[in-house]
């Protein structure tokens, strides 16, 4: 199959990108402003475009065109950016996403569409995150982080309505907190806002900044090794039965509480280099990190039934996959860490 995966130099893209490639069964075009992480990545069977989708849609429409099967990952997927820049978060996450969904549909091909863990919103704990069952449960229009899930959701909804109307063949994805290797960013000691909660923590064993626990750390989150993540992804490219359903990606063995997880981190730092790290963990209020419009919920474990009866079950432990990450962070000789400024 020829893939068209919009968004490759992405964390996710990249280490997709790198999996097929190992495959050898497909031919990639990507397609992204950055190829930042895709250093090291190269394969007569791929082909990087560096272009921005906003403003290259001819180039976007051309490629849909010539393609087989169409995967979108591209979209603002920080919470910092969700509450500081909103606007900016509903057009690409649902128009410019919504516009590629609608070339799919002009010319007749498969959408994998990236959606997120996000839209279950606050659910409390006790149950599990179902596709089909679960209620998606957001938070008040005035806590803007919602923007994010709300994006997503209606994403999610207008694709699922095109392929009532047997317009579009898709399958959208639901990833949980994938970590892996060319995640996000590093950031220099002591930044808030920025990156996602890995990149943060690994910021601080490199640089010996304070780890800040948001709202104390109590909420839980479950993490996905991203090699699981691109073995789904594989399972849900070829399977039949993964046509026009939405399918959660994710682990629910590995959830934990963020301030858990930070003591995690730093034993795993230990086991990998012989020193125990000295940061200074501070708590901060939710709004002190982010900002005003920040609001937090616990996300319970994925119910993943759906991708198991197609025959993918997650391979990695929680141990094993910070171990990963952090270890790729530790090997300067792979990629050097990238240290970018939280704002
Ligand atoms: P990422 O930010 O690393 O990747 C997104 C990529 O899209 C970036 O490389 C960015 O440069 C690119 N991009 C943004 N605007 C673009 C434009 N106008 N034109 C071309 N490229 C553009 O994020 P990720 O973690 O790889 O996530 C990929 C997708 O998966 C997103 O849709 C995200 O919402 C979703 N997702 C990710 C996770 C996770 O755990 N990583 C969890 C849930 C959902
Ligand atoms: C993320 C993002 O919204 C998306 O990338 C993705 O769609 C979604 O998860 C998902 O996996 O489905 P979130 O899990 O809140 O959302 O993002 P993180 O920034 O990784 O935060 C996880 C938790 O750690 C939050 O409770 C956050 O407040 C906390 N945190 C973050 C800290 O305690 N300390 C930090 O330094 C950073």
């Amino acid at each position: 199959m020829k893939l068209v995966i919009f968004g490759v130099g992405g964390f996710i893209g990249s280490n997709l990108v790198e999996y097929l490639l190992d495959e050898g069964e497909h031919e990639i075009v990507g397609v992204d402003v950055s190829a930042e992480k895709l250093e090291g990545i190269s394969g007569p069977r791929f082909q990087f475009i560096k272009a921005d989708i906003t403003t290259s849609q001819q180039l976007a429409e051309d490629l849909i065109a010539a393609g087989d099967v169409v995967v979108d990952l591209v979209a603002y997927a920080n919470p910092s950016i969700y509450v500081e820049a909103p606007l900016e978060v509903i057009d690409l996450n649902y128009f410019e996403n919504l516009r590629i969904a609608r070339l799919c549909i002009k010319y007749e091909k498969r959408l994998m569409q990236y959606s997120t863990s996000e839209v279950y919103g606050k659910n409390p704990r006790g149950a599990t995150f179902n596709e089909d069952d679960s209620d998606l449960i957001l938070g008040p229009v005035s806590k803007h982080r919602w923007v994010y899930a709300a994006a997503k959701q209606l994403l999610e909804r207008t694709i699922h309505a095109y392929g009532l109307r047997g317009d579009l063949d898709y399958t959208i994805v639901r990833p949980f907190n994938f970590v892996g290797p060319r995640f996000d960013y590093l950031v220099p000691a002591g930044s808030i806002g920025g990156p996602r909660v890995f990149a943060h923590f690994m910021s601080a064993l490199v640089t010996g900044g304070p780890m800040f626990l948001v709202d104390g750390g109590r909420q839980r989150r479950s993490f996905t090794h991203i090699q699981d993540a691109s073995t789904a992804f594989s399972v849900l490219l070829e399977h039949p039965d993964a046509h026009n359903e939405i399918v959660n990606v994710g682990n629910p063995a590995t959830d934990t509480s963020i301030a858990d997880l930070a003591s995690l981190i730093c034993d795993i730092y230990t086991e990998l280099t012989g020193e125990q790290p000295q940061n200074e963990f501070i708590e901060i209020s939710g709004e002190d990190f982010y900002g005003a419009g920040y609001e937090d919920a616990n996300r319970v474990p994925p119910n993943i039934d759906k991708i198991k009866a197609l025959g993918w079950q997650p391979q990695f432990d929680l141990e094993q996959t910070f171990r990963d990450a952090i270890a790729f962070n530790l090997d300067p000789s792979v990629h050097a860490p990238i240290l970018r400024t939280a704002r």
